[in-house]
């Protein structure tokens, strides 16, 4: 019993340190891209087989990664429009562009080579180098003393979830707003697993780095993601982010096609997602949400009902005031909290994962990922589980049916995607 809880005390340890400050925002200096990327460092044109990483990194930045074009962004005819119909006298100037766009410090943080240009560079994601820099390489150091002098933890999963959320979702301090939307931003779609395969790797998840870092499983990974993403939701919208604007609050949060669509053909079900989620509601995105309460289906320990009526209650109360949404958010989140410990942290078995895909799949056959948002987090969770199953090749046919489901938002039909979904099921 007494070793039990102390099980239970580690696990909620590491599901609650998600303390490490972003490097935003972090004390130490931002040296610049410049300090990174010389020959002999991280600029190297081939791997050098004689170190423990790559070396190339800045290559790979450069060349194939969008973050290294993220400042330049801001400068494209696209980006001057926005800032014209935002009233901004510039993008690439705008605190809440340069925010996101690329590693926007405070100047005092600033080191001699630092580059705002560089846009999204190293340090904004691997914390500001001021006192590793020099030593990182070193013999004597290892990953837990470069992180105690500020290198961010970007292996761990809710580190880095934290991380990259807080540009691909927003946070208290920064937020990519509807009107922003509107004056023709990109809506902002994220899952972390999906997102880190696609951001082309400066790495190699080897034996070397399992031992320095450990590795996470990308099954766990996904899981992860979507734990904070929901967790990161519930908060915002309990923060000055969602505030009233006039009559309205900050349409962000909402599910933007529940608005958004063609008027025909009518797509609702005839019985209603909830008690007053009925024909003609505005809901909250809640995608993250939905698809972690249908994969508790396959947590026998887990209560999805509760889960679930505790979604439906945010839902109703999203439509009341804000005061009942507040409380149902902070009811919400702490359900998440202690669910997430099992989520978060299980070792997944293949029979695990292949009942995970089932369960999605048969909730979707079921019509029960009707809003888009749902839908396209659905397919990336489908895909990260065949492809960590092995077994992508062999449904690549269904998977390729399901993407192009999802891939043009304008032309998503919720009919179509659970036909889909239910053809895949049956071949399983
Ligand atoms: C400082 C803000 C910031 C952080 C932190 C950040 N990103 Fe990004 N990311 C961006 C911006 C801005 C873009 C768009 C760049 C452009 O095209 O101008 C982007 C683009 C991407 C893309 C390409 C998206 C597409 O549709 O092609 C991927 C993939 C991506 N990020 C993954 C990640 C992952 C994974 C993390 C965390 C490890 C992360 N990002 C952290 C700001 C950030
Ligand atoms: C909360 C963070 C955030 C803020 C604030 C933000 N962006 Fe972005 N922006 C992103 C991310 C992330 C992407 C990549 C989206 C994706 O592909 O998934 C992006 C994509 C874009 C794109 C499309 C990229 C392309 O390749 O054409 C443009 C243009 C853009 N942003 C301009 C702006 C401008 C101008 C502002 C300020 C008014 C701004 N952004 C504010 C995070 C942000
Ligand atoms: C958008 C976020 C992002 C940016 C920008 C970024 N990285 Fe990374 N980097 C990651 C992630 C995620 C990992 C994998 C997790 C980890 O090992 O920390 C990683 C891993 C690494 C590693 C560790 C490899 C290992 O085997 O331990 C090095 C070295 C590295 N990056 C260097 C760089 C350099 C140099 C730049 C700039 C040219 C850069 N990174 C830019 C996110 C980023
Ligand atoms: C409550 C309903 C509602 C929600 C939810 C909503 N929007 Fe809007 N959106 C509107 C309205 C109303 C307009 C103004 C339409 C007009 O001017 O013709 C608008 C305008 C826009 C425009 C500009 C269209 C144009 O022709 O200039 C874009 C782009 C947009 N929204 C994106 C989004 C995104 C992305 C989301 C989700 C994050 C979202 N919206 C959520 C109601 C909504």
């Amino acid at each position: 019993m007494k070793k039990l809880f102390l099980i239970f005390i580690i696990l909620l340890i590491s599901f609650q340190v998600i303390s490490e400050t972003l490097p935003q925002y972090a004390p130490d200096k931002h040296m610049g891209v410049a300090s990174c990327s010389t020959g002999v460092c991280h600029g190297k044109s081939v791997e050098d087989k004689t170190e423990n990483v790559m070396m190339t990194e800045y290559r790979a930045w450069l060349k194939d990664d969008d973050h290294s074009k993220a400042y330049k962004t801001l400068l494209k005819p696209s980006s001057k429009n926005m800032a014209k119909k935002l009233g901004l006298k510039a993008a690439h100037t705008a605190k809440i562009c340069l925010d996101c766009h690329a590693d926007n410090v405070a100047i005092e943080k600033r080191g001699k080579k630092f580059q705002i240009t560089d846009g999204v560079g190293c340090e904004a994601c691997h914390g500001g180098s001021e006192r590793w820099l020099s030593d990182h390489k070193d013999p004597g150091a290892t990953h837990e003393k470069n992180i105690s002098l500020g290198l961010y933890p970007s292996e761990k999963p809710a580190d880095r979830a934290k991380l990259c959320l807080s540009c691909h979702l927003g946070t208290e301090n920064k937020f990519a707003t509807h009107r922003i939307m509107a004056a023709g931003h990109p809506r902002l779609s994220f899952e972390l697993e999906v997102f880190s395969q696609e951001q082309p790797a400066h790495y190699k998840v080897d034996a070397d780095y399992e031992k320095r870092k450990g590795s996470i499983s990308s099954v766990n990974m996904w899981l992860s993601g979507l734990v904070f993403k929901a967790n990161n939701q519930l908060q915002l919208l309990q923060s000055e982010q969602f505030k009233q604007h006039g009559l309205f609050p900050e349409l962000s949060f909402y599910e933007c096609h529940s608005c958004h669509r063609a008027m025909s053909p009518s797509r609702w079900p005839i019985e209603p997602l909830s008690n007053n989620i009925t024909t003609g509601s505005v809901r909250l995105d809640d995608a993250a949400l939905v698809v972690l309460s249908s994969l508790l289906n396959t947590f026998p320990n887990l209560n999805q009902s509760e889960f679930n009526s505790s979604i439906k209650q945010l839902h109703t109360a999203s439509l009341t005031n804000r005061n009942s949404l507040n409380i149902k958010a902070q009811e919400l989140l702490s359900s998440l909290k202690t669910y997430a410990q099992v989520i978060v942290n299980k070792k997944y078995s293949i029979n695990d994962k292949k009942a995970l895909r089932k369960t999605l799949l048969s909730d979707a056959s079921k019509g029960k990922f009707r809003d888009y948002s749902s839908a396209e987090q659905v397919f990336m969770g489908i895909e990260t589980l065949s492809i960590d199953l092995k077994d992508d090749k062999r449904y690549q046919k269904q998977l390729d049916k399901l993407f192009e489901a999802i891939h043009y938002e304008d032309k998503y039909y919720p009919n179509q995607f659970q036909i889909i979904a239910d053809l895949f099921l049956k071949q399983l």
